[in-house]
């Protein structure tokens, strides 16, 4: 019998757990509570990324002083060595390859194309020159190559930043830590120069809502703390108590212990405001300002949800850059149906609405929310799904090709395109030129000189 062949897009963690997934040794898989033989034919999975690397946002997004969390990457050696694995890097779909080719050149499909859109608030000035989306920014100082020319300017002593998520803090931690810790980590290096002619002084993380609803976890809040050098504090801050919430209580008491710290001289400050919205981003040619608008709190007693109303007093806090983490969303992929108001593409348990063959994982399917694990058994899902769906002969028949003629289209399309080889060469490059520098790796923030390293230009 041919294999099932499948295409993965999208080489984040969901992408790749969905091909881990589909390589797993076939002693059989968990189906409704009962482990079953779902497919008996061998499956073969060629994962493509619109980058000549792997890992999403564990490269892009995952903050470089969270190296510890990038080792999840190391765990892939397994996939890659698996001769029924293959890597099409430097390939995006949607322009380079159609996703209506795609399924016709495999018998299923599975989308893990991420969130690559932002949730910005339309409030005046928010597209200043100095106003980003925290996406932008992160991919800024992580070396992605859509942001390495970003204009960021470090040259005020404060910055805004809108939102209190988990985003919200990597942001506040990466623009406070001393430039010698940041140095021994993977951060682009544009951004450790800019970063070390930083004139900041202080970090405002704006929560519209109370301390008890910040989107914070309780680790990540308690590293604020712990920077060397660092102040933190709390404005609007009052303790409400302990909502039943998990972690809130922990929360909780890591706010009031900042509230209650003395100011001392240190050289940086981080504030903590609550029930705090920005209304305006205030200044001519860039961003010079945010007012703010002091909220309350109200309980929706139909959805149980404490909400922020605007209480009608304000202040305007003078800055020189402003950075939404308000969230990302995700963008269409051209050729499948597209939910605008959640940004995801509509699916019945991971299978595109309308589109037999076609399949999501990740935050595509979901939406921005969760960890990197949570994406492991979102892919798992997917993948029952699609393998009860060939069992039951729901796939599209006819027409896939094999394994040597698509590479052949794939390199008709893109002669430049990374196979594993090709990335192995690009991750030893960037090891050995960490190494010599002291550092965990330096990364290539330009494709063409992913390319180069690769040997494919
Ligand atoms: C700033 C930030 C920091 C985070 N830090 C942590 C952390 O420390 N720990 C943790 O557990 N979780 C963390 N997370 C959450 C975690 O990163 C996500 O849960 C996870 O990355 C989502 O996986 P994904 O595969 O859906 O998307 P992504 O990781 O975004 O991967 C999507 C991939 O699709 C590719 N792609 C996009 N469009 C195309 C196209 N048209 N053609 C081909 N390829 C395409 C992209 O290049 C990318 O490689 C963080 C998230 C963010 C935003
Ligand atoms: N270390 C880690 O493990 C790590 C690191 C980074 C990210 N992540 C994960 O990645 C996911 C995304 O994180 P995120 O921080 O982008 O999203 P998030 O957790 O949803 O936080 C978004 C923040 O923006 C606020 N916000 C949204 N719209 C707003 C508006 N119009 N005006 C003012 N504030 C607004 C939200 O406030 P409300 O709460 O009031 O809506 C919230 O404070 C999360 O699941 C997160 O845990 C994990």
């Amino acid at each position: 019998m041919s294999p099932l062949r499948v295409a993965v897009v999208g080489a984040g963690p969901a992408g790749l757990y969905a091909a881990g997934h589909l390589l797993a040794p076939k002693e059989g898989t968990y189906l409704r509570g009962r482990l079953r033989q779902i497919v008996t034919r061998e499956i073969e999975v060629d994962l493509y990324d619109r980058l000549p690397v792997l890992g999403g946002l564990v490269r892009y997004g995952v903050a470089p002083d969270h190296g510890e969390k990038k080792l999840v990457l190391d765990s892939l050696g397994r996939i890659l060595d698996n001769p029924r694995f293959r890597f099409f890097g430097g390939v995006r779909v949607g322009t380079d390859v159609r996703t209506e080719e795609l399924l016709d050149w495999y018998d299923a499909v599975i989308i893990a194309v991420g969130a690559s859109g932002d949730s910005v608030p339309g409030i005046p000035g928010a597209t200043l020159p100095g106003a980003f989306a925290a996406r932008e920014f992160i991919a800024w100082y992580n070396a992605h190559p859509d942001s390495a020319e970003l204009p960021v300017r470090l040259d005020s002593e404060r910055v805004v930043i809108v939102g209190n998520g988990n985003v919200a803090m990597d942001v506040a931690r990466v623009l406070s830590l001393p430039t010698d810790v940041l140095r021994a980590t993977d951060i682009a290096g544009h951004a450790l120069d800019a970063l070390a002619g930083s004139k900041l002084r202080e970090v405002r993380v704006l929560g519209r809502r109370g301390g008890a609803d910040g989107a914070f976890n309780n680790p990540e809040l308690e590293e604020l703390g712990e920077l060397p050098g660092v102040d933190v504090t709390c404005t609007g801050f009052e303790n409400t108590g302990d909502d039943g919430q998990f972690g809130t209580d922990r929360k909780l008491a890591t706010l009031a212990d900042y509230a209650g710290r003395p100011s001392t001289d240190a050289e940086r400050k981080i504030v903590l405001s609550f029930c705090a919205s920005p209304v305006e981003i205030l200044g001519s040619d860039r961003v010079e300002g945010v007012r703010i608008e002091r909220n309350d709190l109200v309980k929706d007693p139909s959805t149980g949800r404490v909400e922020a109303v605007g209480s009608g007093e304000f202040e305007e806090v003078p800055a020189g850059m402003v950075i939404f983490a308000t969230g990302y969303f995700g963008t269409p992929v051209e050729g499948l149906p597209f939910d605008e108001s959640r940004g995801v593409i509509p699916n019945d348990e991971g299978s595109v609405v309308g589109v037999p063959g076609g399949y999501v994982t990740g935050w595509i399917k979901r939406g921005p929310r969760g960890i990197i694990g949570t994406n492991k058994k979102c892919s798992r899902d997917t993948v029952i799904r699609l393998l009860a769906d060939a069992d039951a002969g729901l796939l599209p028949t006819g027409g896939t090709l094999g394994a040597d003629e698509v590479r052949a289209r794939v390199r008709d399309r893109v002669p430049e395109v990374v196979e594993l080889d090709a990335w192995r060469r690009i991750e030893a490059s960037e090891l050995e030129r960490g190494k010599a520098a002291g550092r965990s790796r330096d990364k290539f923030a330009r494709v063409d000189d992913m390319l180069a390293a690769g040997g494919v230009q």
